[in-house]
């Protein structure tokens, strides 16, 4: 019997060192270093697991296969993707995982274009905590492969076709230097995560692709885009219900629908966006520059605020500065429905450049809710036609001016 307690108590122990290690478990290899010892994966490297960069083969089996040896150590651990072409599937890259992991990609992914081999999104990164992805690579949608089965203008409800990048539930992120090229459907998708930076990363796909936005966010807190470059055929970065603390920094924008916040109310218990600065943001030829857009008969109350705008450049942009709350795709909305999203506390400085139309400044905010505590701060944008100037239609919207134009000082 002392026999068995002895070995009882020492496998609490070892299960207590056990969890203390993992609650532990270190956010950067420095940290790993001087950790708890690894328990060392098996192969890393894709191709020393069956893939080939040969843009034929099927390397999807190879690459999950990594991430099961990766996700099962401990420690710091790095998958190789290295230069070649690598045709795969979906790839459900899930946690949760006892070890950090980077994802080093010098080559390039590429996306069948046979829908068979998705659920929904490509390649989706789910529960985990302490990631990257970083490298010179690129995740290559081959959207052009699909786009003609995207039937979504025609009906709002329609099948929606693969993301390229999506993480679901995760902490600690950071995605570095790749490139996204040509996704089926949303280029990147962040969804209930936290800490997330997005830094120095190119995502095109051409002006005319179908809801290739390029970064959306939902439900996230602490999400950060910076030094990176958009071009796309829907909104370059849009920010869902439930998006808090989001900053944007030192982006490009364009071609595209500019940087949007929504569409806002179009569901049920919807989450606040708050706390969303953009600044030394550029937006070039998009359709809208600073966009916050929500449905006209929001289904329950929720608020849009704290938003700061602060250095934008505007480069032939059709509706440079917007809030659009009358906002109904389809003429799904129901038109005696009141607005139930209040937005407050938005302020619009430093904004320069020119407009593609006259109509620099919109605020449609609703009659039974107007925002509230809008500023515009130096803020001067010209009509890009000689001989004609910019305008502001200002509706309910209730805040100050300073510095700018009479034409476009509305409020
Ligand atoms: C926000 O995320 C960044 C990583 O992008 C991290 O360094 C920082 O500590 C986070 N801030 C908070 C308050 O958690
Ligand atoms: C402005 O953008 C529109 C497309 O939105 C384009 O047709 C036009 O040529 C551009 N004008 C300038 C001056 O770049
Ligand atoms: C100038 O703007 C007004 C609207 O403000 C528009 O009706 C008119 O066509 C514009 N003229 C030119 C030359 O673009």
């Amino acid at each position: 019997m002392a026999f068995t307690n002895v070995a009882m108590m020492v496998a609490a122990a070892l299960v207590v060192v056990a969890s203390t290690a993992r609650a532990a478990a270190p956010a950067t290899p420095a940290a790993a270093a001087s950790g708890a010892p690894s328990v060392p994966a098996g192969p890393l490297d894709i191709t020393k697991l069956g893939a080939k960069g040969d843009g034929k083969t099927d390397s999807t089996k190879a690459i999950l296969q990594a991430w099961k040896n990766a996700c099962s150590a401990t420690g710091t651990q790095k998958i190789v993707i290295p230069k070649g072409n690598y045709l795969t599937g979906a790839l459900d890259l899930t946690g949760p995982c006892t070890s950090s992991i980077i994802i080093r990609l010098d080559g390039n992914l590429l996306g069948t274009g046979d829908l068979n081999a998705y659920k929904k999104n490509w390649i989706e990164i789910m529960r985990v905590d302490n990631f990257a992805i970083n490298g010179r690579g690129t995740i290559d949608g081959q959207g052009p492969l699909v786009w003609k089965h995207n039937q979504c203008a025609k009906n709002y409800n329609c099948k929606i076709l693969p993301n390229s990048l999506v993480l679901d539930y995760v902490t600690n992120a950071q995605i570095r230097g790749v490139t996204l090229l040509n996704s089926k459907f949303f280029q990147m998708n962040i969804y209930e995560c936290k800490n997330v930076l997005v830094e120095k990363v190119t995502i095109t796909a051409p002006e005319d692709s179908p809801n290739t936005d390029g970064i959306h966010i939902g439900d996230s807190t602490n999400i950060t885009i910076k030094a990176t470059t958009i071009g796309t055929g829907d909104d370059c970065i849009s920010l869902g219900p439930g998006s808090k603390s989001i900053k944007i920094q030192g982006v490009r924008c364009g071609p595209g629908h500019g940087i949007s916040v929504g569409s806002l109310g179009r569901y049920k218990d919807e989450k606040d966006v708050e706390d969303v600065t953009v600044t030394d943001t550029t937006l070039v030829g998009t359709t809208n520059g600073l966009r916050i857009k929500s449905y006209e008969d929001s289904k329950s109350a929720l608020k849009a605020r704290k938003f700061l705008y602060d250095g934008v450049t505007m480069d032939n942009v059709s509706y440079p500065i917007i809030i659009d709350q009358k906002y109904c795709p389809n003429n799904i909305c129901v038109k005696s429905g009141a607005s139930k999203v209040a937005v407050s506390d938005i302020v619009f400085k430093n904004i320069h450049g020119t407009s593609n139309t006259p109509e620099a400044v919109t605020f449609k905010c609703p009659s039974n809710l107007p925002c509230q505590g809008v500023q515009l701060i130096n803020v001067d944008i010209k009509y890009n036609r000689p001989g004609n100037t910019t305008m502001a239609v200002c509706h309910n919207a209730v805040g100050k001016s300073s510095g700018v134009a009479k034409a476009l000082a509305c409020i």
